[in-house]
């Protein structure tokens, strides 16, 4: 069980001035911040950031929601931190997500559900470094 975590607040929750309520929740849940920036990926970036969605119907309709705005993206440090920001954030269906979660709290729809998280160790690490080097990093 690794210690981080890749998560971006995505395009929806920025523009709907949630940057604050869900950087709080995610502090009060124990999480740290080892990293964090603002940016608004190009379509290419999407593209490339979603890649092993590129097969899945919704793959254009998620590339275009993702390059329509800015995002934060962070990398975050807790304890089996994969595992325990997906409990944070709920389902990706918003409609099935648990109470206290962000996606019950923020998210509008499926698609604009407030948050990513990632879904493996392996994919943290390799998301975290597709926004971050080395010494933009500041473990705990
Ligand atoms: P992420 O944390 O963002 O990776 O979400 P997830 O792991 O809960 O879901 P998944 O990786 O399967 O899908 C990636 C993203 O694609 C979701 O977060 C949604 O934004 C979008 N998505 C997933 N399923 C659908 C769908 O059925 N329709 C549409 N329009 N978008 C979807
Ligand atoms: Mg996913």
């Amino acid at each position: 069980m690794g210690n981080i975590t890749f998560t971006m607040i995505k395009p929806c929750a920025v523009s709907q001035e949630h940057i604050g309520e869900i950087l709080s929740v995610i502090n009060k849940a124990g999480f740290h911040f080892v990293s964090m920036k603002m940016l608004h990926l190009s379509k290419s970036q999407a593209e490339k950031f979603y890649a092993v969605h590129a097969e899945r119907p919704f793959y254009n309709d998620l590339v275009a929601f993702m390059s329509s705005g800015p995002i934060v993206a962070a990398i975050l440090q807790k304890e089996n931190a994969v595992a325990e920001y997906r409990k944070l954030i709920g389902s990706t269906n918003p409609a099935q997500a648990d109470e206290g979660t962000i996606r019950k709290m923020f998210a509008t729809s499926v698609q604009e559900n407030a948050v990513h998280g990632s879904d493996s160790d392996e994919n943290a690490e390799i998301e975290a470094s597709f926004f971050f080097s080395q010494i933009e990093r500041f473990y705990k």
